[in-house]
């Protein structure tokens, strides 16, 4: 398939989500905490930070606060490749909205499999495959311009598909007809993901910050079990990260790379109205 911007980005909304991880090339959050080890996550982290690295010589202080900012964010990948079953190295995986490629790279250091990640910024599938070719994983891990709502890879081609906080940017049900498709009988399907809570009702003002924030649409929980359920998609896990996400957020609030939207995900996750949600499905 020829991509090209006009056959990939496909609405006014795409070329803005485009346009807007295109021109976040500076963002210290992503690149300063990549740099710690050459992996760049461009998602949130779980588990207990150590506060010590609050402590010490105030001139190392940023650093060790970034570094264990990183520890969560790789803590949270993991999670997530956890619950991708039992992939084998002649396995193919498909890491859909890959961002700068640390999720692909990760699952390829595990499984020893092709990874294909997919983003429609051509920035960050530059810079990802610019990481695979300094890993030398090149032949085996690959970033591709392309929509995740039409990949042109072939159907039944992939053990795993997983979105790693990439789904709110997208209609689910055009989504996971187009996993489904490329997933083989017996495939995994695993997201991470923030969603509103149904049952606190609709948007809540700090969610709307968040979606404002990043230019997204977050979807309530409920939208996703009836897109899974729409497209032969079996949920086998749904774990609630949400009070494991909380210490990141917190840590980042007072962490040098802070960005000003750490107090609206507190308030969200803290007043129960948004969750961060692992979802594992399988494909029947
Ligand atoms: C928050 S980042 C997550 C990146 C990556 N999954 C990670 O965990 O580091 C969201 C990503 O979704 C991608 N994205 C958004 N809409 C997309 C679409 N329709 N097709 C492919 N990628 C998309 C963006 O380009 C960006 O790479």
């Amino acid at each position: 398939m020829t991509t090209t911007t006009a056959n990939v980005l496909r609405s006014a909304y795409q070329e803005s989500v485009a346009a807007y991880w295109n021109n976040n090339r500076q963002d210290s959050v992503n690149l300063l905490l990549g740099d710690v080890d050459g992996i760049y996550h461009h998602h949130y982290g779980v588990g207990d930070y150590d506060p010590s690295v609050l402590d010490g010589p105030a001139g190392t202080r940023d650093d060790r606060v970034i570094a264990e900012l990183h520890r969560l964010e790789t803590a949270q990948a993991d999670v997530l490749l956890d619950h991708l079953g039992d992939v084998r190295p002649t396995d193919r995986l498909l890491d859909a909205g890959s961002g700068r490629g640390g999720g692909s790279v990760m699952a390829n250091m595990r499984f020893g499999c092709e990874v294909d990640g997919v983003s429609i910024s051509e920035y960050q599938v530059e810079f990802a495959n610019e990481q695979a070719r300094k890993r030398g994983v090149s032949d085996q891990v690959r970033f591709h311009f392309r929509n995740m709502l039409d990949t042109g890879f072939d159907g039944a081609s992939r053990k795993a598909i997983w979105n790693n906080e990439s789904t709110m940017y997208v209609d689910l049900f055009e989504l996971f007809a187009e996993h489904s498709r490329q997933l083989r009988f017996g495939g995994r399907y695993v997201t991470i993901t923030g969603c509103y809570n149904d049952v606190t009702g609709g948007r809540s003002k700090a969610v709307s910050r968040i979606d404002e924030h990043y230019t997204c649409n977050i979807h309530p929980r409920s939208a996703y079990f009836k897109a899974m359920a729409a497209n032969r998609l079996v949920p086998m896990h749904v774990i609630d990260l949400t009070s494991a996400t909380i210490p990141y957020w917190e840590l980042r609030a007072k962490s040098p790379v802070a960005t000003g939207i750490e107090e609206s995900f507190l308030t969200a996750y803290r007043e129960g109205s948004f969750h961060y949600l692992l979802i594992a499905a399988d494909r029947v």
